[in-house]
């Protein structure tokens, strides 16, 4: 990483809370009787390489899905956008479909990239910085779902947002649909706003993009308790748990697992906690809408749906949405 990319982050938002909301969410979710980790957790450095894995593998059909669909529409997507305006994108990661978008939009003011992988944005913003050297990125390191305070600069320009990947589907809906509406506070009244959504589709689709062959999925799973143990100076034995993928009809969602093989102990900050053999800790969902529940959601949320773009096959669509 170049020093000009890492100072560039470092003059934003500094990260200092998010160590202690990972050890403190670490311990409460292990006290549970029903042990959960909340899925952010997994995107430290090697978190954030093992999803742009995941991203390239043939069952995981979201992201050359979605890319395909912004690659189609990219010009009629950012159409309602304002010259000058900035773009704000929730959960950035590697910024690749951003820049499909980018393309569309050379009279962009900024581009603001928030997500709570340091190691991702300072890639992203290397990569942006050589390939669009006059664009002005601003990235954000932290928790989106806390509250955002955008720059001044950013402020007296309009924005558009952008939230692709169906990372919204990470939440559980109640949760989707107060951060949709704490977006639309940051982006104000009138502003766009572009989101990807995994549609509802056959549960062993689901479920291969899930459990992929090679096991790259399961490797990210398990990261999580090599960042634990790393991070937090815990001892498990991480070849004691196996990788769990299921689909909850009931809810609309995938569920991911990290299931003891044994019965075992963990130490964590001196402290003993045990997993019966079966037990498991709840890592992700992964929640999957048809189109009317995706517009029912937006709306309790303070938006209205102006256009749908879907693959043919409608395994995954775009929203573009506005505030108010
Ligand atoms: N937008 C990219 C990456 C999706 S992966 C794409 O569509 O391919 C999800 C991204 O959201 C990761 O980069 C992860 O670090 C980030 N993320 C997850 N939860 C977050 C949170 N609560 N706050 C900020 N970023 C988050
Ligand atoms: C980022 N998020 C939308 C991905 C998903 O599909 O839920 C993360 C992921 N988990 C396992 N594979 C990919």
């Amino acid at each position: 990483m170049s020093m000009k990319a890492q100072r560039r982050i470092d003059e934003c938002q500094p990260a200092e809370t998010l160590d202690l909301d990972f050890a403190r969410s670490v311990v409460a979710g292990l006290a549970r009787p029903d042990k959960a980790i909340p899925s952010r957790f997994f995107y430290d450095a090697r978190g954030s390489e093992l999803f742009e894995e995941i991203t390239q593998l043939p069952e995981y059909y979201p992201t050359r899905t979605e890319t395909a669909i912004l690659e189609k529409y990219a010009t009629e997507m950012t159409a309602g956008a304002p010259a000058g305006s900035s773009l704000i994108e929730f959960g950035s990661g590697s910024s690749r479909k951003t820049e499909i978008l980018l393309a569309a939009m050379p009279e962009l003011y900024a581009y603001v990239p928030i997500d709570i992988s340091q190691s991702a944005l300072a890639d992203a913003a290397e990569r942006l910085a050589q390939r669009l050297p006059k664009l002005r990125v601003l990235p954000v390191v932290g928790d989106f779902s806390q509250p955002l305070k955008l720059d001044d600069a950013i402020l007296e320009h309009p924005r558009v947002g952008f939230f692709p990947g169906s990372t919204i589907g990470n939440l559980e809906p109640g949760d989707a649909v107060n951060l949709l509406a704490q977006m639309a506070r940051v982006l104000g009244s009138g502003s766009r706003f572009i989101i990807g959504v995994d549609l509802k589709k056959d549960v062993d689709r689901l479920v291969a993009a899930y459990s992929d062959s090679a096991g790259v999925t399961a490797d990210f799973n398990f990261n999580l308790l090599e960042r634990i143990n790393r991070e937090l100076g815990a001892d498990f034995n991480v070849p004691a748990f196996e990788h769990s993928a299921v689909y909850n009809a009931e809810d609309g969602r995938m569920e991911s697992y990290l299931v003891s093989k044994v019965r075992q102990q963990v130490t964590l900050f001196g402290r003993n906690v045990t997993f019966e053999a079966g037990e498991s800790i709840h890592t992700e969902n992964s929640h999957k809408y048809d189109l009317e529940e995706f517009d029912a959601l937006v709306r309790k949320a303070g938006w209205s749906t102006v256009n749908v773009w879907n693959d043919e096959d409608h395994l995954f669509s775009v929203h573009e949405l506005i505030a108010g």
